[in-house]
Formats: structure tokens, sequence, C-alpha cells
């Protein structure tokens, strides 16, 4: 059985496993969700229980259910992943199949009294990002499905089944953003998460992304009343191989302090010291994208002389900010403790502009102007202080990835 399962998605070219989202899960997270939903099969006897994987894959997870003596379903689009699954179930109980067309019991031959249980690792990936370089079409689904990640059309497809467990893996962005989570629709007013454990996506087989970002082992129930994005900010989740706990709400970010985005239709375009700082979503794409610009630019937030530190902050939290697990914080704003900030402005101001190369060339007019607005007298006396400085803010900066 062990040598069924191939270290790679091998059959398939790289615009293909970008199209269908094709990482394959490694058989340590598959046994951690079976460890998961093995208390309903118990709980239920193992009767009257269907385990459906709707993207299934090599079947690496329902292959786990064989000796179990429960029902299984496999849906799969590739069809060349058939004779995988054909060893692992009969084929009435294989459907090559878009998981997320017409979706409903039936289509799977699921009773509609039968305790569903839905197990996998369905693919994600944001259409609109990834679409843009080509490589991947737009998502064919049933319309109350529709969302530009397949991830989360995968997540609503659960609920259209009304699966009574879903135990999936899923990029915990899609919970922790609020934008995200609100984007879940009808899967968070239907579904509780009952237990999360974050691994990072550098443990799958093959990952294309250069930057680790964290997935989440979740398990849900359906319930009547859902869960609010509250409930998700004091959840304790697990950490795969840590004796810690990742809680939303423990964290201070720049959200609501430190503006991200670039100026709207009525919003002033023009910097009164020239200055633009490249837009970011969180710390990952901060420390991925460009910082301070000398020209408006479609994606430049408008830096001013009184908000010129926050953003000097910025740039040494991206240069600075090289903690044990950075990858675990790669969907949060930037972490930041606003009264230090507050009272050491011109260190962060000195920082930027020792190290920051637009900074430094910036019209010795509009540098005099920064000076003076944050009392430093000239460029030597920033020559003179930077070491201290740079000792300090660097264990500052650390000191705020508590994990
Ligand atoms: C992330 S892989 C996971 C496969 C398997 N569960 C595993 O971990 O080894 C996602 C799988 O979903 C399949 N897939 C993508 N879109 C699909 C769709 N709309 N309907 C059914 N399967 C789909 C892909 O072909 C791929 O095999």
């Amino acid at each position: 059985m062990e040598n069924m399962e191939p270290l790679l998605p091998n059959h398939l070219t790289q615009k293909e496993i970008i199209m269908l989202g094709a990482f394959y899960t490694p058989g340590r997270i598959v046994k951690l969700v079976i460890s998961l939903i093995n208390k309903y099969l118990e709980e239920f006897k193992y009767k009257n229980i269907v385990v459906l994987d709707s993207s299934a894959g090599y079947g690496v997870f329902l292959r786990e259910m064989n000796n179990k003596n429960v029902d299984i379903r496999a849906s799969e689009y590739d069809g060349r992943l058939k004779p995988y699954l054909s060893k692992i179930t009969n084929e009435d109980n294989i459907f090559l199949t878009n998981s997320l067309i017409n979706v409903s019991r039936e289509k799977f031959k699921i009773p509609e009294t039968s305790f569903l249980i839905i197990i996998g690792n369905p693919p994600y990936n944001d259409v609109t990002s990834e679409y843009k370089k080509g490589a991947k079409g737009s998502i064919i689904a049933d319309r109350d499905l529709l969302d530009r990640d397949l991830g989360i059309s995968f997540l609503k497809s659960y609920d259209k089944l009304k699966a009574n467990v879903v135990c999936v893996l899923h990029p915990l962005s899609f919970i922790i953003k609020e934008a995200n989570f609100n984007r879940l629709k009808t899967f968070k007013e239907n579904y509780k998460l009952i237990d999360g454990i974050i691994f990072p996506s550098s443990m799958f087989y093959y990952t294309s992304r250069s930057t680790p970002f964290p997935v989440l082992v979740a398990l849900y129930e359906r319930v009547t009343n859902g869960m609010k994005y509250d409930y998700i900010k004091k959840f304790r989740f697990k950490i795969l191989d840590m004796n810690k706990e990742f809680i939303l709400e423990s964290f201070n970010t720049t959200d609501g302090y430190i503006n991200k985005y670039p100026p709207r239709k009525k919003q002033i375009k023009l910097s009164d010291i020239g200055l633009y700082y490249h837009s970011f979503r969180d710390i990952n794409s901060l420390l991925r994208n460009a910082s301070f610009m000398d020209k408006p630019h479609y994606n430049g937030i408008v830096v001013t002389l009184d908000n010129f530190y926050k953003y000097a902050y910025l740039f040494a939290f991206k240069a600075l900010f090289k903690p044990k697990n950075k990858w675990l914080y790669g969907n949060l704003s930037p972490l930041i403790d606003i009264d230090y900030l507050e009272n050491k402005k011109t260190y962060f101001v000195k920082y930027a502009i020792k190290n920051n190369k637009v900074l430094r060339n910036l019209k010795p007019e509009r540098l005099k102007r920064i000076f003076d607005y944050y009392g430093i007298e000239d460029i030597k006396q920033i020559e003179k202080d930077i070491s201290s400085i740079e000792l300090e803010i660097k264990r500052h900066i650390l000191s705020l990835a508590k994990i």
C-alpha cells in the first residue's frame, strides 16, 4: 500500500499543478485528520456513516478508511487518478467529476439520513493573483459556491452537502482574515471550528511558493448558530510540534493605526514630501514587496511628513523581523507596540534614512524638512547614533514575536 503514494504529483505538468491546486498531503498530516474524525466513527459505532473526499487525488485520506468498515466516496476531477482510487474502493463509489458542480448528496449517492464526514485537502488558490500570470483558469462551480479562491468554494460545497463534520486542510488565512472569513457565507453560519492545528506549507511535498505560509488542519461541526469572527479571534489554535498556542487577539498589529492601502477616489494622491510606500496585505507581502518609492504608483500609499515615522517603522520591521518561526506570522498585519513607536519615532526615522536608498537620495530640501520635523540635526548625527539604535530596535522588533 505505502508505495502507492508518490512523493510528487508526477503525472502532472507544472501548469496542471497550478491549475488543479494539486499539492499532495504528507502521511503525517493525513493521520492527524484521521485521528480527529475517529471519535465520530466510534460514537456512531461505524453505522450509517459516509466519509467523502471530494478532492481525492490519489486517495491518501480515504485509504485510511479502508479497514474501518465505513461507506466511502471519492470524487476527483482528474480522471488519470482513477487507477489509484480503484484500489481503495469500488467503481460505484468513485466519481470522476467537478465536485463543485450540481452539488447535492444525490450526486454522490449519499443518503440524506447518513452522518456525512468530509475529509481531505481541497485545492486552494486565489484565481485573481495566479490567473494574472496566465497559468490558471477561472473556477467553474455552482453559482452559490463561486468565489475567487477555489478553497473557499470547496468549503461552501460542504455546507451545500450538509456535511455533519468537516475535517480538511485549508490556509489559515481563510478564517483569520476578517474579509476572507466573511466570504465563507453560509459555511460560517452553519459550522463551528472545534479543533485547529497549524503547520507550515513547506511540509507539502511540492510547493511552488518560496515563502511558507500557515496551513490549518481544521475540524468543523455542523451547528445551528455557526461562528462569529469574534469566536475566531479568541480561538486557541494549536501548532504542530510546538507546545504553544496561536491566539489571534493576543497580537497587536498595525491595523487601524497604519494605513496600508493606496488612496481611494477622493483622497489625496500626492505626497507633500514626494514619498510613497508600496501597499501590503500582511507580513508576508510586506516582506516581499518594495518599500519606499519616490514617485506616485498605483500600489503606492501616500507618505506625508507627519506619518513618515510609521512607514519608517514598517521599513525597519521589513528588514529586522526574523523570528524563528516566521511562517506563523505571515498572514497577520505587521506587529507593533504603538506606545513604543510613539515614544521612539526618531529611532525609526533615523534607521530608515540610514538604510533606505530612496530616502538617502531624496532632494536635500525634502530631507531637511524631515530632519526639522523630527528634531534631527543632520546626517552626521544619524551616523553617530545608528549602531546603538539598530541594536535596540532589532531587539524590540524581535520581542514582538511571542510564539
Ligand atoms: C491539493 S490536491 C489533494 C489531493 C489529495 N487529497 C492528497 O492530499 O493527496 C487537490 C486535488 O483536487 C483535485 N481537484 C481540483 N479541482 C477539483 C474539482 N473542481 N473537483 C474535483 N477535484 C478537483 C485535483 O485534481 C487534486 O487531485
